[in-house]
């Protein structure tokens, strides 16, 4: 067996983690062996939760899911996928307004790489209209958030200044 083909990464930004995130690492969990969750450090964007915050949170919330790896990586996702030993890319697609986004990207990172191949998951019918955005603007708004992130995720944000 090529073992290498079978690590996967499931890239995002993941500020928050949302429960359809969580749904989809599920799923990935019980098809692949190795499950890389990374966390974009991203510059450019103001980030709701510091990246070091994003990864303790995710690691929190997956406690169920023995094993799976939650890191954070710069640059490239092709390059940090060539160190780590995963050429697959986990992405969720909750509905055709994702298909456009997700394709560009999908064939860019096989362009960088000719061994990065995408898997699209679709996550529950109850989490396709939830993204981090959405959740974020509740959040902010002083909606009641609890219902759809992890635990900690809540525990969390309800300790932040809106
Ligand atoms: O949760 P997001 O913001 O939709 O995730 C986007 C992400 C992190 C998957 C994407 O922006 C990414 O992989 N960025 C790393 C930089 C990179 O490799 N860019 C080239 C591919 S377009």
């Amino acid at each position: 067996m090529r073992d290498h083909a079978l690590a996967a990464v499931y890239p995002g930004s993941f500020d928050p983690m949302h429960l359809g995130h969580v749904d989809i690492i599920r799923r990935a969990w019980e098809i692949f062996p190795r499950v890389i969750v990374a966390v974009l450090q991203n510059t450019d964007k103001a980030p709701l939760l510091a990246v070091s915050t994003r990864v303790d949170l995710i690691a929190r919330s997956l406690a169920d899911l023995p094993g799976v790896e939650v890191t954070s990586f710069s640059g490239l996702l092709v390059d940090f996928m060539r160190h780590s030993g995963a050429r697959v890319i986990l992405r969720g697609m909750r509905a055709v307004s994702d298909f456009e986004y997700e394709f560009q990207i999908a064939l860019m990172n096989r362009r960088l790489w000719s061994e990065a191949e995408t898997v699209f998951l679709t996550p529950n019918e109850e989490f396709t209209y939830l993204s981090s955005r959405v959740v974020k603007e509740i959040w902010q708004l002083g909606g009641d958030v609890s219902g759809l992130v992890p635990p900690p995720v809540h525990a969390a944000l309800q300790a932040l200044p809106r």
